[in-house]
């Protein structure tokens, strides 16, 4: 495939869902002390990661390509992709294991009010909605202290191939100056991929980056309990 994918194939094809801070910090195994200094969330989607964490006084900023559409219309699209996400995981909640949400029903309502929260802060706080596509990012060197990034590495890795996936990584260490964070390492059906994160670790250390397999406090799809860290603070 490449030509990176044709610049990551059309948004169209990507869900566009809508976590909260709560499982941010459970996905990422993130401590107050993580949340300090500029952080970046790339894709941000739906999430109200970045309402939740400048509340709390954090500098966040969130990238995402569909920030790209007048606000109005991203809200009216979220809400038909929560309805499209909502019935994907009913249909194969046996894939899941429940113990963070209870249900499906509960998770689709946290989803839902997950996006309501995201939502006002889009409409209050546009700056902070930053329309871009990895793996390019308008951003200096060094601008982020931590990066995170969940559901969309790993999780396409039908539709995104290997080169993608390295010039994406290089591009958020590029932008830190810290730690970059990416969750889960499995695919949309929790299939871990052959090779895939493995090679990927291999490549990044090679660079001289300091990359790290870890042990995260949650576990939704089956088996998918780590996280890829790549700290840019000790780059060799
Ligand atoms: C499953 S959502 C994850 C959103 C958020 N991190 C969450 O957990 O709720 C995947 C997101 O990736 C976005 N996306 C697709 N291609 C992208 C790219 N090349 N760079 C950045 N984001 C992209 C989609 O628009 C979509 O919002």
């Amino acid at each position: 495939m490449s030509d990176l994918c044709n610049e990551a194939r059309s948004i169209g094809e990507f869900l566009v869902s809508a976590r909260d801070a709560d499982e941010y910090r459970a996905m990422f195994d993130l401590t107050d002390g993580d949340l300090t200094g500029r952080v970046l969330d790339c894709p941000g989607g739906g999430a109200s990661f970045t309402a939740t964490a400048c509340a709390r006084g954090v500098d966040a900023v969130a990238v995402d390509p569909v920030y790209a559409a007048p606000p109005a219309a991203l809200i009216a699209q979220l809400d038909a992709e929560l309805a499209r996400g909502a019935a994907w995981t009913q249909a194969t909640a046996d894939r899941y294991l429940w113990d963070f949400y209870g249900a499906p029903a509960a998770h689709a309502r946290r989803r839902g009010e997950s996006a309501q929260v995201f939502a006002a802060d889009l409409l209050a706080h546009p700056k902070r909605y930053v329309p871009a596509s990895l793996p390019h990012l308008p951003f200096p060197d060094g601008s982020f202290d931590l990066v995170l990034s969940s559901h969309l590495l790993f999780t396409y890795a039908d539709r995104l191939d290997h080169d993608w996936h390295r010039a994406a990584m290089q591009e958020m260490v590029r932008v830190s100056r810290g730690r970059v964070r990416v969750f889960p390492l499995v695919d949309q059906a929790g299939a871990r991929l052959t090779g895939l994160v493995e090679n990927l670790v291999s490549e990044m250390s090679a660079a001289g980056v300091v990359a790290s397999l870890r042990p995260v406090p949650f576990e939704f799809q089956q088996g998918a309990r780590e996280m890829l860290e790549l700290d840019v603070s000790r780059q060799r």
